[in-house]
């Protein structure tokens, strides 16, 4: 299978093939707004491209950078909040891995990547002031804007600490920034120092903007494969522009999600029974949330890892307020096969799961939950993923990059901007006297 499926068959009576004939000319309509790039936000729609237009040159330009931070340092450090590391981090540990993968004693000389400078935690903050001491380190800063406060805090405390340790003129080898292409302080800075930098393009939010250096930088010193990546996000894009909603799997997801909040359903949770996608439901959470939760509408966006979370979330769902539709992340195929051992005195009841794979039981875990969910009253849903690769993860984050600008559309908000964002910020600049 090269593409990603989306079976709906577990949304019964909530989504009923007249429900979607029903929605396909507003499907159509908002797909359209989004292909002409002529809806709310329409001056925001630079990713959409992406999969194509990011140019060779930039590509091996990236690629070269990251092969020489790879050579000076043993940690690479990405300092940024929001679109502007979530990306980066989802695809790094949907396929490095997450949890207990980063204490792998690791083979041949790929750094270790880490990220900051999305919290004013000073416990945080002194952790990675400590790994700038101990280890060789090279720092992503990304910022669109240049001014945001949590990453700007965290890159004075890194640039101050990298100068004492090898003073500035080594320490500027060892900063690239990721921004805008004039604006901004870190723009001046980065001139200023003489630090490699790399321009988030104008027309791309920061939600938005994996595809851009802002991701593949990362990605590509993690050791990954960008040209595969994007590769998986040019095919789907090919099935975005597919006409027929029901074969087009953004604007089907798209179409299902807005019956869902239609009939009642006001939170959608992403849940995977894979732990390295962990991150890849947060960037999918602030893709959503940041897109959709406006103007007092939108399904509140929650992701849970399974079946981790169905020993702590799994009574809520099940039993809880039915406000809940639920989207799973199938993983079909993985490349570890660990099997249940055999134990002779079967103490601990576990005979009947011999020699079974991991993989099998895991399957049988998502299969029995859809049931037990759907009969609990809540509809799902499930993307089934052929393989975690560069291939797949590409693909899926166009695939909801894209159904996310026509899902919002449909729900008739703009899902180019954040307004809502700044209500914090206002307070807390007041507070802390920015303005006097
Ligand atoms: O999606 C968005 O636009 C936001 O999440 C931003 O990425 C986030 O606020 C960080 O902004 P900046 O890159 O300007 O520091």
């Amino acid at each position: 299978m090269s593409e990603i499926v989306l079976d709906y068959s577990n949304t019964c009576d909530c989504v009923t093939e007249s429900d979607i004939d029903a929605i396909i000319p507003e499907v159509l309509a908002a797909k359209e707004l989004v292909d002409l790039k002529s809806g709310q936000g329409g001056d925001f729609l630079g990713w959409l491209d992406l999969p194509s237009s990011v140019s060779e040159e930039l590509i091996k330009d990236i690629e070269e950078t990251a092969e020489k931070a790879r050579s000076l340092c043993d940690l690479f450090i990405v300092i940024g909040i929001g679109g502007s590391y979530l990306g980066a981090r989802a695809a790094i540990s949907a396929l490095k891995g997450e949890g207990l993968a980063e204490f792998e004693n690791k083979s041949g000389n790929s750094p270790d990547i880490c990220f900051a400078g999305f919290n004013m935690s000073s416990s945080s903050l002194s952790s990675l002031l400590d790994l700038i001491k101990r280890r060789r380190v090279f720092v992503n800063v990304i910022s669109k804007s240049g001014t945001t406060t949590e990453p700007a805090i965290a890159l004075r405390a890194a640039y101050e600490a990298m100068k004492e340790k090898v003073g500035r003129e080594e320490a500027s080898k060892r900063f690239a920034a990721t921004t805008d292409k004039a604006k901004g302080a870190l723009k001046t800075l980065a001139d200023r120092e003489g630090w490699k930098t790399y321009v988030v393009p104008d027309d791309v939010g920061g939600r938005y903007s994996v595809l851009t250096p802002v991701g593949l930088l990362p990605i590509a010193a993690a050791g990954l494969d960008i040209r595969k990546m994007l590769a998986g996000a040019r095919a789907a894009k090919e099935n975005a522009a597919v006409k027929d909603v029901r074969q087009n799997t953004s604007c089907l997801y798209a179409a299902i999600r807005n019956i869902l909040y239609r009939k009642g359903k006001k939170i959608e949770i992403l849940s995977n029974f894979e732990q390295y996608l962990h991150y890849f439901g947060e960037w999918w959470k602030q893709l959503y949330g940041e897109s959709e939760g406006k103007d007092g509408k939108g399904l509140y966006p929650d992701s849970l890892d399974f079946s981790t979370d169905l020993h702590s979330m799994g009574q809520y769902i099940q039993e809880g307020e039915r406000l809940l539709a639920e989207t799973f992340i199938n993983v079909l195929e993985s490349d570890k096969k660990i099997f249940v051992p055999h134990w002779e005195d079967n103490l601990d009841g576990l005979g009947y799961l011999e020699g079974k794979s991991l993989d099998y039981i895991n399957s049988i875990a998502l299969k029995a939950t859809a049931e037990a969910h759907l009969q609990g009253g809540v509809p799902n849903m499930e993307f089934k993923i052929p393989r975690l690769d560069e291939y797949f993860i590409g693909y899926m984050f166009y695939m909801f990059e894209y159904a996310c600008a026509v899902s919002g559309y449909i729900l008739g908000v703009n899902p180019f901007n954040q307004p809502g964002v700044e209500a914090y910020k206002q307070n807390m600049f007041r507070l802390l006297g920015k303005f006097k």
